[in-house]
């Protein structure tokens, strides 16, 4: 009698888990090259001041239930042709390397499975959702109040 099959199973996970990892470190990063960085750079600075986020910023967002959804939706995502475990992977791969220190220390990973869910939400608009978001998150100013432009009064 062989071995159990969990216990075989374990081992051939054990000696092949480093060399997946690192494979799968590589592609990301070459998936990442391919899809995203022609918008957001290579070191994922964006382009601020022509609307293209910069990605070191991002880990913010996921301490909101709508901030988690809000990164899925954006359209780079959400559209591009990644199937969903790539783009749930290549997500957490951004966050990890680029905003690693702006994610809550209880983050819990994004799935496939969640992936799905926000992607077939097609009623969000990313533009609407950042600017809720970020009202949430108290970092938007209230720009328009009315009573600091003496000029807008009659
Ligand atoms: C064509 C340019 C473009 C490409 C390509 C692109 N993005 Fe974006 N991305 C944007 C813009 C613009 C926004 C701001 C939200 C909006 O206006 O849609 C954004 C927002 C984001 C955000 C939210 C950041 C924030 O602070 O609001 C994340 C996360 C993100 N993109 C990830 C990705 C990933 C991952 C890829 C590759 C799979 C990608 N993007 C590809 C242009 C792009």
């Amino acid at each position: 009698m062989g071995r159990p099959f969990a216990v075989r199973l374990l081992w051939a996970t054990v000696c092949t888990a480093p060399v997946a990892v690192a494979h799968a470190e590589m592609s990301l990063s070459a998936t990442y090259t391919l899809n995203c960085s022609g918008c957001h750079g290579q070191d994922g600075h964006g382009v601020p001041e022509a609307g293209i986020p910069d990605l070191n910023d991002a880990g913010r967002y996921v301490s909101t239930a709508l901030g988690r959804r809000y990164l899925v939706q954006v359209p780079g995502l959400s559209q591009s042709r990644l199937d969903d475990a790539t783009a749930a992977r290549i997500l957490n791969w951004i966050l990890m390397r680029f905003s690693a220190n702006h994610l809550p220390a209880d983050f819990t990973p994004y799935t496939a499975e969640e992936v799905a869910r926000f992607r077939s939400d097609k009623a969000s608009d990313a533009k609407t959702r950042r600017d809720a978001i970020l009202y949430e998150l108290g970092q938007l100013k209230a720009a328009h109040q009315g009573n600091d432009t003496g000029a807008a009064r009659k």
